[in-house]
């Protein structure tokens, strides 16, 4: 089955990542966007905005793929035909195996120089550091070795375009995908809040994985109130009970079982 994957920062939630918008933990309940995630703040105050990512890099080296993450690499095992554009920069498909991975905003371990574009030799947010950084500690950016200009983070801010081939491709994944599922993501964030809406006016199924109601809920095929690693593995279950099967595709099929 060729399966298009969505993901959002509820897909590491149990790899100890926090989300941006899960009171009370989540990033922006406790860091102001504007002051760290746009080209302005970076303008601003480089060494706050490289501090910020430095804590955030640290945190993710020292996380591991959950069993979610693991399950999506395995669904591939399986003989289905699996992409996974994620909203996520923290590297943890790929760390799980994922083969077929579109990144829509960038990645923490591809930082560039914010003048000329070149990317470093060696990547200086994937140095492992024996503690983490305090939240809030700044640190001067490494300059760039061909113009001296000051690398950035590798990652979309508000106010800047998607990286154009990853969009396109994950457009062209959900045109010709058999099930879009959602995992982990507010869908509030747009582009990538549309990928869902362009696969339900195609028709073609959309089973969201969330413990919390969102924006897509009422209209996706299902919507499983489950934490994602419980929501991979029941999906891998069903899939392997009825695989090739037309009816697990039909939409009042996915719906009954999904609820109750
Ligand atoms: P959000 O923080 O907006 O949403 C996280 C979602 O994950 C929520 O709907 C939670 O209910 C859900 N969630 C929490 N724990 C979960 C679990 N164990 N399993 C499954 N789901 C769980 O994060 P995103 O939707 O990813 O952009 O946010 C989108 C974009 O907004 C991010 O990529 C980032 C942010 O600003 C940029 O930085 C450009």
């Amino acid at each position: 089955m060729r399966i298009t994957v969505v993901t959002g920062a509820g897909m590491s939630a149990e790899s100890g990542i926090p989300t941006f918008r899960d009171a009370p933990a989540g990033l922006w309940a406790r860091f102001d966007p504007q002051r760290l995630a746009t080209p302005e703040a970076f303008e601003e105050d480089p060494a706050l905005v490289w501090g910020w990512y430095r804590w955030r890099a640290a945190l993710v080296l020292r996380a591991r793929p959950n069993p979610g993450h693991l399950g999506l690499a395995r669904l591939e095992d399986d003989g289905h035909d699996v992409t996974v554009a994620t909203q996520n920069v923290d590297a943890l498909h790929e760390r799980a195996g994922s083969g077929r991975l579109l990144h829509l905003h960038g990645s923490l371990f591809a930082s560039r120089c914010s003048q000329c574009a070149a990317a470093p030799a060696f990547e200086p947010l994937r140095e492992y550091l024996e503690a983490v950084p305090a939240e809030g500690a700044r640190e001067e950016p490494p300059t760039c070795s061909a113009c001296g200009g000051r690398l950035r983070p590798g990652v979309v801010w508000f106010g800047e375009g998607l990286p154009e081939g990853p969009w396109r491709q994950a457009q062209e994944a959900v045109a010709d995908c058999d099930l879009l599922l959602v995992i982990g993501t507010s869908n509030l964030v747009y582009p990538a809040a549309a990928l869902p809406l362009a696969a339900l006016e195609a028709g073609t199924p959309v089973l969201e994985i969330n413990p919390q109601p969102t924006a897509l809920s009422a209209h996706a095929n299902a919507s499983w109130r489950l934490p994602a690693s419980e929501g991979v593995e029941r999906l891998a279950t069903r899939l392997h009970q009825s695989a090739g099967t037309e009816n697990l595709l039909l939409p009042g099929k996915w719906k009954c079982r999904a609820r109750g």
